[in-house]
């Protein structure tokens, strides 16, 4: 525990003194947690007692008690005098891990429910910090990158079998590397009843530019049957009505799950099938280097937007928005590699690839962007596919197409950054000789229209209409990634 929450955790917090950052506060909705409540009932109308292991103000728990449904609720801070369930002041972590070392044939905890708002920014990162070494030891099986992460995975080793959980929470969990553990372990424990993407805007009013789902699992795999899938909408006001509405979206298991070898368990959500078919093809990795570059430890020192001496080499980070042609060209130091020998945190990834001209991605933001890579150029820690001149337009055609934006923002990555590890994955179609050919001719003109900053809308539709033809795609999934695209920022 940091010395800040540390204090904190010895008085009562008013509204005015939270630092909100600080112990990753953010409230639940009423409508959510009442949703919650109903979504537990639904499925267990027998339970009697409930946990929230990190209870705050009791937002979640209040719903329970009005059911007369014994409640506890823990948390490392006391924010207030009175609190209606039976609430013990500590830290969660530490309480389970004093649990499952208690006896040898621990069964689960006592509770039919568990409901949890777990926390997930700055401070837990200190908290990590602080504790790595005992929280690596006690989250072996799902690592310490997150609080939400460890405290989910905690509930999931408490809960008794067929205990019941409803969490909402921050959602790189559902896609990113990082999770693939957790995936792995709620998968092999527990039964999926529900997962529903929250809008953006469900805790901007609270200062957190956050995207958040709604998870209900079960403890067991007996219980597993269709999952009710909501995917993301665009406004808390549609979020509302979506909630209301009876008419669920059911989906298999797996339908849900991108189960293939080369996948790591991704939960998708809402994706066409025959979209989820295309995982079936070679990706980008089977048929090209697909790589990150250069990672300089310290950019204002080695990198210039001006071309004076040493800052010579072409050097290409993200390209942003840009499609098919970037000019955010900068300049690394020519003596690069020397300086790699000496500094440590000055690292070169793929040295043979040097210089090879290629295409490459964007990586921050929530756009996924391909880029023509000049020959005799150097690359940042972005995702750089190195082909040859032939491969060159119809692969840069294809990264750009509304389709692939969709397959990495709407399936592969719906959060953080579009490393090579995620883009190395795409499935690439078989093009005849004759598509790579159209694709070609297309993406070399997008190319030269865009380095002359003229409109690249009809090129692109081009490439759309070939591309979605070629991946045989219903008119109801055409439809579907179009509008995706269209709402990217809000929908991812
Ligand atoms: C996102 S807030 C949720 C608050 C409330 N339950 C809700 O749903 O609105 C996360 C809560 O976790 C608490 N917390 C943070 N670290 C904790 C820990 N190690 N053990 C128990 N509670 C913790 C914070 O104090 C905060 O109340």
């Amino acid at each position: 525990m940091g010395r800040k929450a540390k204090v904190l955790s010895e008085k009562i917090v008013d509204d005015e003194y939270i630092d909100k950052r600080l112990v990753g506060y953010y409230s639940t909705p009423d409508f959510i947690s009442e949703y919650i409540k109903d979504r537990l009932i639904e499925i267990k109308g027998d339970g009697k007692e409930l946990l929230d292991p990190c209870c705050g103000r009791e937002e979640m728990v209040l719903p329970f008690l009005r059911e007369d449904i014994k409640s506890d609720g823990i948390d490392l801070i006391r924010y207030k005098n009175e609190y209606s369930c039976n609430f013990l002041n500590t830290d969660f972590i530490k309480f389970y891990y004093d649990k499952i070392n208690e006896g040898s044939n621990f069964n689960g905890l006592k509770y039919d429910y568990y409901i949890l708002n777990p926390p997930y920014n700055c401070h837990e990162v200190e908290y990590i910090r602080k504790n790595k070494d005992i929280l690596r030891h006690v989250f072996n099986d799902v690592g310490t990158s997150n609080m939400y992460s460890m405290f989910i995975s905690a509930v999931i080793d408490l809960a008794k079998d067929g205990a019941v959980i409803g969490i909402i929470t921050q959602d790189s969990f559902l896609s990113s590397k990082t999770y693939k553990k957790l995936r792995k372990k709620i998968l092999e424990k527990c039964s999926i009843h529900e997962i529903t993407m929250c809008p953006t805007d469900l805790f901007l009013k609270q200062g957190a530019d956050v995207r958040t789902s709604i998870l209900i699992l079960q403890k067991g795999l007996d219980y597993q049957r269709n999952i009710k899938i909501n995917n993301r909408c665009l406004s808390t006001k549609d979020f509302k009505n979506k909630l209301l509405d009876s008419d669920k979206q059911l989906y298999s298991l797996n339908e849900v799950i991108l189960d293939s070898k080369k996948d790591n368990n991704e939960f998708i959500i809402e994706c066409p099938s025959d979209i989820k078919e295309l995982f079936n093809l070679p990706r980008v990795e089977d048929k090209f280097k697909c790589i990150s570059g250069i990672s300089t430890g310290n950019d204002k020192k080695y990198l210039s937007i001006e071309k004076i001496e040493p800052f010579v080499v072409p050097f290409y980070k993200n390209p942003g928005k840009d499609k098919f042609f970037t000019n955010k060209e900068i300049y690394l130091d020519r003596n690069f590699l020397d300086i790699e020998k000496i500094k440590p945190n000055f690292i070169v990834r793929n040295k043979e690839y040097l210089y090879k001209s290629g295409i490459i991605c964007s990586s921050m933001g929530v756009q996924f962007t391909a880029c023509v890579l000049p020959i005799n150029s150097t690359f940042g820690v972005n995702s750089c596919i190195i082909c040859d001149e032939e491969d060159k337009y119809w692969l840069l055609a294809y990264l750009n197409s509304n389709l692939v934006t969709y397959i990495v923002r709407g399936i592969l990555i719906r959060s953080n950054m579009i490393t090579s590890g995620y883009v190395s994955r795409i499935p690439v179609l078989n093009f005849s000789k004759e598509i790579k050919d159209e694709l070609s001719s297309l993406g070399k003109v997008a190319y030269l229209y865009s380095k002359e900053n003229k409109d690249i809308n009809l090129f692109l539709e081009g490439i759309n209409r070939i591309i979605n033809k070629e991946a045989k795609l219903s008119s109801k999934s055409i439809l579907y990634i179009n509008e995706f695209k269209k709402e990217l920022i809000r929908l991812t």
